[in-house]
């Protein structure tokens, strides 16, 4: 199994380009279901989750043309041959979930294997449900399968219990096709719902609203082909930015879109960097200087994202001070913690609240990642450590970081994927 070899030490320096967003991709792929006619996506990224959304869309019948060198794909699904989406894939990737509402308002009809619990916590999706049957859905679950029954979807208002993102995608795909108008309050406002919306408008969809609290879908009869760019993906762009911090260096991050992260830039500033940025760029440079401390609380967009918690307590684990880090959107969420105290870190987990003291230095070690954001965290802190770490699991990271490792070694720093350990790692 691959694993990454990190050599600590290096500054990062350069440039590199943003990837498109993996949580815009999914959902839009996912829409591809509701219209019987090609939808073409550009700047889609090249990850795991997005071979395997490609993967069930397939299954479902839809025709997938991807060229991965284009970062591009057409999806067109003139005809569904089946409306199940099976454990084996739903099992891999809790986001197969997004394939519900376009299924159940294209066919009348889904079945969607449960997607059960994960590393982070329990992330249980009844909100899609209730938001189903408010819209006229017979819902059932039985036998660890989602069955959804209804002839056409009808317009409602509903109100969310919790900020969730891919519930709030959920339902709005299905409302695109339903009778009527559905109003969704309390929706999540992330920049990767209004791109959903954007490309849902583009295929016919009348959307308003969308990246408010208040989503406002004028059901239409049917939607039709189009073209969509995916938004950049500002956690990918953060992760690299806090990488840049942590390590006292410059970089510039192109294509990024703007306004996308202005929560973690403030933090970042807070920290000592200094940032400019531009229509469609970000470069941050911290003079060489140690990061400063920061305190973090998680919360919905356009709160501080719950994916950079873990790269930033990586980074108060070398700051100068003590940060307190509190996670208010996932129960399970500091497993990196642990890993980043074999590392040398000063951690104390109490709750939902982490006590991270920074240390001047950290030392190489052998760690393991278990998700997504934490391995993130694992790589920047095993950028700063001393001699080597050596990261076990990174299917992980493929899951949600395009070339990761390339655009690293673009910036300098000395990181490469191994099958075997290299005698000097040893
Ligand atoms: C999405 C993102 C993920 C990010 C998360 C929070 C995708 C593909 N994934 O995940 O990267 O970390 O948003 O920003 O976009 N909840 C319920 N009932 C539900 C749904 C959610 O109680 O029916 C709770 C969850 O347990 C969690 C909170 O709501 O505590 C937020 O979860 P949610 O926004 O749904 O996360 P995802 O959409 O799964």
């Amino acid at each position: 199994m691959d694993k990454l070899l990190i050599e600590g030490g290096a500054r990062l320096s350069g440039e590199i380009t943003a990837s498109g967003a993996k949580n815009a991709a999914l959902p839009i792929l996912c829409c591809a279901l509701l219209s019987g006619e090609p939808l073409r996506l550009t700047n889609l990224p090249q990850l795991q989750d997005v071979r395997t959304t490609q993967r069930l869309l397939r299954e479902l019948g839809a025709q997938v043309d991807a060229d991965p060198d284009a970062a591009t794909a057409t999806v067109c699904a003139s005809t569904l041959t089946t409306h199940t989406a099976p454990y084996e894939l739903v099992k891999t990737m809790r986001a197969s979930i997004l394939v519900l509402g376009p299924l159940l308002a294209r066919s009348g009809e889904a079945r969607v294997s449960l997607p059960g619990g994960c590393a982070i916590g329990a992330r249980p999706v009844d909100i899609h449900l209730e938001g189903l049957r408010a819209m006229g859905a017979e819902v059932t679950v039985e036998g660890g399968f989602i069955h959804a029954r209804a002839l056409r979807l009808r317009g409602t208002r509903f109100v969310m219990d919790t900020v969730t993102v891919t519930g709030t995608e959920n339902l709005m795909m299905a409302a695109t096709l339903a009778e009527g108008t559905t109003v969704l309050e309390n929706a999540a406002r992330e920049p990767e719902v209004a791109d959903l919306a954007r490309c849902l408008n583009a295929m016919g969809a009348r959307i308003s609203g969308a990246g408010t609290a208040t989503v406002t879908v004028e059901g239409v009869p049917a939607l039709h082909g189009a073209e969509h760019r995916v938004l950049p993906d500002r956690i990918e762009i953060g992760t690299f930015l806090v990488a840049a911090a942590m390590t006292r260096g410059s970089v510039t991050i192109h294509a990024t879109g703007s306004g996308l992260l202005d929560a973690v830039l403030r933090k970042l500033e807070r920290a000592g960097a200094r940032i400019s940025c531009g229509d469609d760029h970000i470069a941050l440079d911290m003079d060489g200087a140690r990061p400063k401390s920061v305190d973090i609380h998680t919360a919905p967009f356009p709160g501080f994202p719950t994916d950079m918690q873990a790269q930033f307590m990586a980074m108060d684990a070398v700051a100068d001070g003590v940060g307190t880090i509190v996670e208010n959107v996932f129960e399970n969420r500091y497993m990196h913690a642990l890993e980043l105290q074999r590392l040398g870190a000063d951690i104390r987990v109490e709750g939902n609240t982490a006590i991270v003291r920074g240390r001047e230095q950290l030392q190489g070690a052998p760690v393991m990642a278990t998700d997504l954001r934490a391995s993130a965290g694992l790589v920047l802190a095993g950028l700063v450590a001393d001699r080597h770490t050596l990261i076990d699991r990174i299917y992980h990271l493929d899951r949600g970081y395009e070339r990761l490792e390339e655009k690293f070694r673009d910036l300098g720093a000395h990181v490469q994927r191994v099958t075997r350990i290299p005698q000097e790692a040893a």
